[in-house]
C-alpha cells in the first residue's frame, strides 16, 4: 500500500507540547533525552532534534549508543549533530544479546545520572528496544517514533518486527508516522490519547537535504561511468538476506546485468562483513557493475534520483 508521507518539523513542537501538558500540565523546561545508533535512526531523527532545539521549554540530551561508527559519523557532521553521550558499542561481529545488553546498560547509566523527562527512541534497531527497556527500568517514560508500523511476520524483518512490538509495550507515547500505523496501535490496545499521527521525518530530511546539496566530485564520477546505461541502484543488509538468500539474490543481479547490454548497476556497500564480503566475491569479473562503500547520504539521494531501477530491502529507502 502506497501511504502519504507529510513533512513533521512544525507539527513536532506541537505534538511535544501536548504531551507536557497531558503530562504535567505546568510550564516548566523539560529535559528530553534522544537515543540513536543507526544510520536509519540518525536521519529520521534529525529533523526532530532540530524540532526539539527550537522550543524554548526543551532541553534537549542527546545519546549516540555507537552502534553503527562509519555510517554515523558523517551524518553527525551533515546534520550538525553533536551528542552529549556516545556509549561506543559496536563490536565487530558481536551478538545481538552482546550488542542489547551493553546498550541497556550504557542508556540506563545515562538516563540514572541526567534524569529527563522523557526518552526518545525511533524505530526497530537493538539500540531504539534496548534504550526503551533502560527508560521502562529507569521509569523514564519512553516516546516512540515510528511507532505502529507492521509487517505481520516474526521473521521479516528480524529481529525488527518484534522489536517494534515489545517497544510498543514499554512506550508510553507512540509517534506514529501514518493512520494505518495508528490502527495498528489501536488493535494492539493502546489507548488513543497516547497516539500522534505525525508523518515520517524522513521526508524532512530528504527534502532539506536535496534542497541544500549539490553534486560530489565522487556521484559525478559514478554518473558518468554509468551514463548511458539505464541505471540500477542495488542495496541489501537484512539480517533475514545474509547467507543463501543475498548470495542468491547478487547471482540474479549479476546476470540480469550481463543479459541486458544496456543497464548497469550501482551497489553501494553496508560496512557489515556478511554483505560486504559476499558481494565482493559475488559481483567481481563485471564492468558494468559497480561496488563501492556506502554513500553519503547527499549521494545516495543523488544517485536514486537518477535510478532507472531501485532494488532495495532497506525500509528508508522504500520511504524515500
Ligand atoms: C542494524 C539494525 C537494522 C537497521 C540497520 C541499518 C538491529 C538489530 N539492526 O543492522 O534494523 O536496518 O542497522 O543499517 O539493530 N558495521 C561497521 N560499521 C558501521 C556499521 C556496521 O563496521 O558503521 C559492521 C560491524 O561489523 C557490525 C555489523 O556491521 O557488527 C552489523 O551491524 P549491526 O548494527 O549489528 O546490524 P546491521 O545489520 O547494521
Ligand atoms: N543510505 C545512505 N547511503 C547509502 C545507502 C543508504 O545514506 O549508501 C541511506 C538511505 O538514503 C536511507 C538510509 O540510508 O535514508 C537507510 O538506511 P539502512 O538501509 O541502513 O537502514 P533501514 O532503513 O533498512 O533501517
Amino acid at each position: 500500500m502506497i501511504t502519504r508521507f507529510v513533512p513533521i518539523s512544525r507539527a513536532w513542537t506541537h505534538r511535544l507540547a501536548d504531551v507536557d501538558s497531558t503530562a504535567c500540565g505546568c510550564d516548566s523546561t523539560k529535559r528530553v533525552a534522544v537515543l540513536f545508533g543507526t544510520r536509519p535512526e540518525l536521519i529520521k531523527l534529525a529533523p526532530v532534534i532540530k524540532a526539539l532545539h527550537r522550543s524554548k521549554r526543551i532541553e534537549v540530551l542527546i545519546i549516540h549508543s555507537g552502534q553503527h561508527r562509519e555510517l554515523v559519523d558523517p551524518l553527525l557532521a551533515l546534520f550538525s549533530i553533536r551528542p552529549h553521550y556516545d556509549l561506543a558499542v559496536m563490536q565487530p561481529g558481536q551478538s545481538l544479546q552482546a550488542l542489547h545488553a551493553r546498550v541497556m546498560l550504557g542508556v540506563g547509566q545515562v538516563l540514572a545520572r541526567e534524569q529527563p523527562d522523557l526518552l526518545l527512541v525511533q524505530g526497530d534497531t537493538t539500540t531504539a528496544l534496548a534504550g526503551a527497556m533502560a527508560g521502562f527500568h529507569s521509569r523514564v517514560p519512553v516516546g516512540h517514533i515510528e511507532a505502529g508500523l507492521r509487517s505481520g511476520s516474526l521473521k521479516h524483518p528480524f529481529p525488527e518486527e518484534m522489536n517494534r512490538r515489545l517497544i510498543t509495550q514499554l512506550a508510553t507515547w507512540h509517534f506514529a508516522a501514518t493512520p494505518r500505523n495508528r490502527r495498528s496501535l489501536l488493535a494492539e490496545g493502546v489507548r488513543p490519547e497516547r497516539i500522534f499521527v505525525t508523518g515520517n521525518p524522513v521526508v524532512d530530511s530528504l527534502q532539506s537535504i536535496l534542497r541544500q546539496h549539490h553534486v560530489s566530485a565522487q556521484l559525478d564520477q559514478l554518473l558518468d561511468r554509468t551514463r548511458g546505461f539505464k541505471r540500477i541502484v542495488w542495496t541489501s543488509h537484512r539480517r533475514e538476506s545474509h547467507g543463501k538468500p543475498l548470495r542468491s539474490n547478487l547471482r540474479v543481479l549479476r546476470r540480469f546485468v550481463a543479459e541486458h547490454g544496456d543497464v548497469a548497476a550501482v551497489v553501494p556497500l553496508h560496512p557489515n562483513p556478511a554483505v560486504r564480503q559476499v558481494a565482493e566475491a559475488e559481483l567481481t569479473d563485471q564492468p558494468r557493475i559497480i561496488l563501492t562503500p556506502a554513500l553519503s547520504y547527499p549521494d545516495f539521494l543523488g544517485l536514486m534520483a537518477h535510478a532507472w531501477l531501485i532494488v532495495s530491502d532497506s525500509g528508508g529507502v522504500q520511504e524515500e
